[in-house]
């Protein structure tokens, strides 16, 4: 099985004199105030709880991500670089900072008003603004400025994340780099040809695309419309066999590798004595006594489903009413892009779905939502899976959902149930969990039944293969499969 070791000897061996650089947007540490001290503390999402474990590993690296406070301004040093993470250094993050105009049509404008609902089914309609798409090749100029000067003479690794930064590898031949190797992963879904048409920057995009050695996505069904895209928008050439794809002289690989986590670590850190202290901590604080406990930790984004989730808990108690104070369902919300009108405004239909189902059903002092909007630490969310008797995972489209499997990696005891949107790319991994159609709230109701009536055998037995699948494909798997393709080496199973 793969683990940091392995991953650190593939990287030793094969990567000789290469440097690794990633980029991605959001960083995986920021700096804030807490209390009048300066903290360090890690950001929440998918891409750094995949990322982080693999830069730990690799040792060598520079990360390089939009800064956002003064706090983060001011914990850099004359290169724009600090060690993280603090407890114990191994890789700089070199932060980039952006204007408020550059957020505005970078960040908040071309990406996530504009590619994000774009690439998810999740009915909300994209805006693209030329004004928008300027800001965004500007900004992804200064990131691939900021990569030519980390490298410098150097030969590199550059390793691209996500939808914010796809012009970066164009950006970086344009200027001449020679000794570079580039990839780009794209975390979310990729839509359909009858979706993406309607880009009106859709040529400029997939031609970014094609500036890159190895474009990744998490499963096949994405890298299909991928290539659908590209059949029917540019003039190039699929090569089907080695799924590549030729353009103005250039290949540019394309494959699917479905993306993961650190599962020992999760695993060990969950079954520690200071997670069972947190875990300890957390029933006192939410006054669990002998109640059951549902758990959902999401970005308050519309693709993930949360007021779906919340009306499926309506739907039970009004089908199920025995159930009252019997459980508590905790969500975890990270508050994100709220500038965005729709953000505003699901960030409003979910405080007015909250009161009216809690008052709805409370009893004495009971009410079924306990929604929490504050930062949670992430031994914290290691040690509320662990204690949870279900997990509930409603997105409306996802490209993996790494909530899932950190559930399952956190769970050693075998014991908890996973609801899982059928909509989301873990979904064709995690096959025993118990899968979802979030549209559907009669039978979302019948499977929340099913998480606390499951024999414990069930239970067992559906978490015992869970696990064997997440312990199997874990993060180091991951990234040794993407090197392999770039440095061309063999990939050999562990
Ligand atoms: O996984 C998709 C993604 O957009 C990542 O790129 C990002 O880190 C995460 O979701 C959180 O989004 P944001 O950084 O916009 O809050």
């Amino acid at each position: 099985m793969w683990n940091k070791l392995t991953l650190q000897n593939i990287i030793r061996e094969k990567m000789g004199d290469y440097s690794l650089i990633v980029a991605s947007n959001r960083q995986p540490f920021s700096h804030i105030m807490k209390a009048g001290k300066m903290v360090c503390q890690r950001e929440p999402g998918g891409l750094v709880t995949a990322l982080h474990p693999v830069m730990q590993a690799a040792q060598q690296g520079t990360w390089i991500a939009a800064g956002t406070s003064e706090y983060d301004r001011k914990s850099v040093d004359a290169q724009h670089k600090v060690m993280i993470p603090p407890e114990n250094p191994s890789y700089a993050l070199r932060r980039i900072f952006l204007s408020k105009e550059e957020r505005d049509g970078y960040y908040y404008g071309y990406c996530n008003e504009g590619l994000w609902p774009l690439s998810h089914v999740a009915y909300t309609r994209p805006t693209f603004l030329s004004s928008d798409w300027q800001t965004y090749e500007k900004v992804n100029r200064k990131f691939a400025d900021a990569i030519l000067e980390e490298i410098g003479n150097r030969k590199a690794f550059v390793w691209i994340q996500d939808f914010h930064l796809v012009l970066v590898a164009k950006y970086l031949r344009e200027a001449g780099a020679s000794n570079i190797i580039t990839s780009i992963f794209w975390h979310i879904p990729w839509p359909n040809p009858e979706i993406f048409r309607i880009c009106p920057q859709k040529k400029e995009i997939l031609e970014g695309f094609l500036a890159y050695d190895l474009v990744g996505f998490q499963i096949r069904h994405h890298f299909d419309n991928f290539l659908a895209c590209v059949d029917q928008e540019l003039e190039s050439r699929i090569d089907r066999e080695k799924t590549s794809v030729i353009y103005q002289s250039r290949e540019t690989l394309i494959r699917s590798f479905p993306i993961s986590v650190d599962f020992e670590a999760i695993s060990n850190q969950a079954s520690s004595t200071d997670g069972k202290i947190r875990a300890d901590r957390i029933k006192d604080e939410l006054e669990l006594g002998d109640k059951k406990l549902l758990v959902g930790v999401d970005r308050i984004d519309y693709t993930k489903g949360i007021p779906e989730k919340l009306r499926a808990l309506d739907h039970f108690l009004g089908k199920y009413p025995v159930y009252k104070e019997k459980f508590i369902f905790f969500q975890l919300g990270q508050i994100s892009r709220l500038r965005i009108p729709r953000y505003k405004q699901l960030n409003d239909e979910i405080n007015a779905l909250v009161e009216e189902i809690n008052w709805k059903h409370s009893q004495g002092s009971w009410a079924p939502i306990v929604f929490k909007r504050s930062y949670m630490p992430y031994q914290d969310i290691l040690a509320l899976y662990r204690i949870a008797d279900g997990c509930l995972v409603s997105s409306l489209h996802d490209g993996m959902n790494l909530v899932a499997k950190e559930f399952v990696a956190a769970r050693s005891d075998l014991d908890g149930t996973l609801i899982l949107s059928q909509f989301t790319g873990t979904a064709r991994e995690l096959t025993n969990a118990l899968l979802v159609n979030p549209y559907d709230p009669d039978a979302f109701a019948d499977l929340i039944l099913q998480v606390f009536e499951m024999s414990q055998e069930e239970k067992a037995k559906r978490m015992q293969k869970m696990r064997e699948v997440v312990a199997q494909q874990n993060i180091y798997r991951w990234a040794g499969k993407v090197l392999s393709q770039l440095l061309k080496f063999e990939f050999q199973e562990a």
